[in-house]
């Protein structure tokens, strides 16, 4: 989880996008992991597959340039594709070489890793943050985050920060061909590394790194939440690519959630952006795994119907990570006398519209999910949608966050999208002045508005996901902007596809991660009127960026579109279809006149037929292999 790169550091764009990695909790998911990375590969389940396993470490991930043996950037995650510039604070860091000297260095290499403060240092930092009447931070995770992102780098050179390298970036001339040898030559070169990384041949190997490191997981002296497998083959690690935002040869294996027991005070519902009805639980604070915890999601009526819990009950909670804490069960034994069943609202508690459980079309039950049904007109959603709207990885706008929109929302000033951009014209004429509101003055007025502009210009998938569609997340609105490049091209085919049977559903419902509720989603979405003017008012004042093709130059296969038939025998047909999309063609599943390729392996049927009908160019394995070239 990055911070959003604030404007106090400049920015330096990631040449290499840091990725994140996806988890697991069970050993049969740990199975699972290498299940599919076998299938991907076609290796046969007895076929040796060496992974390494190491700490998780709770800290803050950075990205180290080195050019000629110099470290020249230092930068923290932020989205993963854009970061701070924390190169000054970086080079106070006492275990971060400033120069390596090594002949066998290369020329440009990014050493990644992982900044964490360890538990020592950390509680003597806050006893003297105490003794300063300073900030205390609640664990050694945000002590290091608030450390390394000072804009006085004096400050972080006295704060004692620690580094373990565990990845690369930008890597021209890798050391090795393992993970692990790349690891080792790291610590040659001088970067500390973890020391209890290993090599295991198999999943029982696997599974006893886990179960010691965490048995020994409270005498580490720093914080870790898991074990992170990764295919230990480079070349393999090649072959399986990613998918969306994480290594298909990486997992993290996270350790148990913690608990704690304390009291259910209150259950709160809140009203979000799509008008869902959530109740939130109110909980008499209580420390779980070093954070205080006062609030936790119940999710929704039926959770508590079926957990049972009233309000007073003594409840177990538990936290995860990140993860939003959650209310597990009641103490039966500790009940109060005289407690009463939670009575669920069935009228929207912000605006008084009512608040209905949708039939589900397709299994025909009951949404576990109330939902209010004055849409753009109950405040609550409008105000959510603009949170939304400004959030980190939608508009981003600096200074413009949660508070500041619900203030001004509150007052009138901005209701919607749009009206974020002609703040400024509307402040000049006003005799309510942002600049004289509380908490605000000449400067900061004048800095959020230079912040506004320079959001007037932003990308597609940004846009496409600002819009706060449902279902339409980060991933999603990133596949759609790679599809449909300008939005013009992307609403009027929205429009288009309200027709279940026009080419533009086939085409929606055929890109990645689109199925038929998120398609249904995004149609809905543009049939409202009032979202298409919303939408209108907002591109009077924005430009969005078209997206850029990606650099598939000097691949014969870009742009063109593919279908695979048949047994391949070089490699999975998931793994053809990777290799295909990272050359930039498009792989279809169906044969029409727009295909431009039919790649046929063994006992290709009914599709060479198809392709042979409509003359379509056929290919064999070993010929595409030598048209897409390079790989
Ligand atoms: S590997 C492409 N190894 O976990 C894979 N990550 O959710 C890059 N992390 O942002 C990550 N310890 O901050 C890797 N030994 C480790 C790690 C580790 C901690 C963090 C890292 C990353 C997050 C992934």
């Amino acid at each position: 989880m990055g911070a959003a790169p604030s404007e106090k550091f400049g920015k330096v764009s990631h040449k290499v996008p840091m990725l994140s990695l996806g988890n697991v909790f069970s050993d049969s998911e740990v199975r699972d992991f290498l299940d599919r990375i076998r299938r991907f590969l076609g290796l046969a389940e007895d076929a040796p597959l060496e992974i390494t396993a190491e700490p998780k470490i709770d800290g803050l991930s950075l990205s180290l340039r080195y050019e000629r043996g110099r470290l020249v950037s230092a930068a923290t995650r932020g989205d993963g594709a854009e970061g701070e510039n924390v190169t000054a604070n970086v080079a106070t860091i006492a275990c971060i070489p400033n120069e390596i000297s090594a002949p066998d260095f290369p020329d440009v290499l990014e050493v990644r890793g992982e900044v964490y403060m360890a538990a020592k240092d950390f509680q003597a930092l806050n006893e003297r943050q105490k003794a300063e009447g300073s900030k205390v931070f609640a664990n050694p995770r945000n002590a290091a985050a608030g450390s390394l992102r000072q804009l006085d780098a004096a400050i972080t050179a006295s704060r004692p920060l620690k580094f373990f390298a565990y990845a690369w970036g930008e890597a021209p001339a890798l050391p090795a061909e393992t993970q692990y040898d790349v690891v080792q030559a790291f610590a040659h070169w001088g970067f500390p590394v973890n020391p209890l990384m290993k090599v295991c041949q198999s999943v029982n190997d696997m599974l006893a790194v886990y179960a010691s490191v965490e048995e020994n997981r409270a005498t580490l002296g720093y914080d870790i939440d898991g074990i992170v497998y990764k295919v230990n083959s480079l070349e393999l690690q090649r072959r399986l690519g990613f998918v969306s935002r994480s290594p298909r040869w990486a997992v993290a294996h996270k350790f148990p959630a913690e608990k704690a027991v304390t009291v259910l005070e209150g259950i709160e519902i809140q009203v979000g952006r799509t008008g869902a009805l959530t109740p939130v639980a109110r909980l008499k604070p209580v420390t779980v795994g070093g954070v205080v915890v006062q609030n936790a999601t119940l999710h929704n009526e039926d959770e508590i119907e079926r957990k049972g819990v009233c309000v007073g009950d003594w409840v177990r909670v538990q936290r995860a990570g990140d993860v939003i804490p959650q209310i597990l069960e009641y103490l039966p034994e500790k009940r109060p006398e005289g407690t009463e069943p939670f009575v669920f609202p069935e009228v929207c508690p912000v605006c008084g519209s009512h608040a209905v459980r949708e039939v589900n079309e397709k299994t025909g039950k009951l949404d576990a999910v109330r939902r209010c049904t004055g849409g753009l007109t109950c405040p609550a959603q409008a105000v959510e949608r603009l949170k939304h709207f400004v959030s980190r990885n939608a508009f981003d706008i600096e200074g413009l966050g949660e508070k500041q929109i619900a203030a001004f929302f509150a007052d009138g000033l901005v209701r919607s999208p749009a009206e974020i951009f002609t703040l400024e014209r509307r402040d000049k004429v006003s005799l309510k002045r942002i600049a004289n509101r509380e908490g605000w003055g000449k400067r900061s007025a004048d800095n959020l508005f230079k912040a506004i502009d320079a959001r007037r210009s932003i990308g597609l998938d940004r846009f496409i996901y600002a819009l706060g569609i449902r279902h339409v997340g980060e991933a999603t609105a990133k596949d759609l902007a790679k599809t449909y490049s300008t939005f013009e091209a992307f609403q009027t085919a929205m429009i288009a596809a309200s027709d279940a049977g026009s080419e533009a559903y086939a085409d929606l419902t055929s890109t990645d991660g689109v199925g038929v509720v998120v398609a249904g989603a995004i149609i809905a979405f543009f049939d409202e009127q009032h979202n298409r003017d919303a939408i209108a008012a907002l591109l009077d004042e924005v430009t969005v960026e078209a997206v850029e093709a990606p650099d598939t130059s000097g691949s014969s296969v870009a742009g063109k579109t593919v279908v695979f038939t048949g047994t391949l025998t070089k490699m999975t047909r998931a793994e053809a279809k990777a290799m295909a999309e990272r050359l930039g063609a498009k792989v279809a599943g169906s044969v029409s006149k727009k295909t431009d390729y039919v790649v046929a392996g063994a006992d290709a049927g009914s599709k060479l037929k198809k392709a042979q009908e409509l003359s379509v160019a056929v290919l064999s394995e070993d010929e595409w292999l030598a048209l897409a070239g390079g790989e």
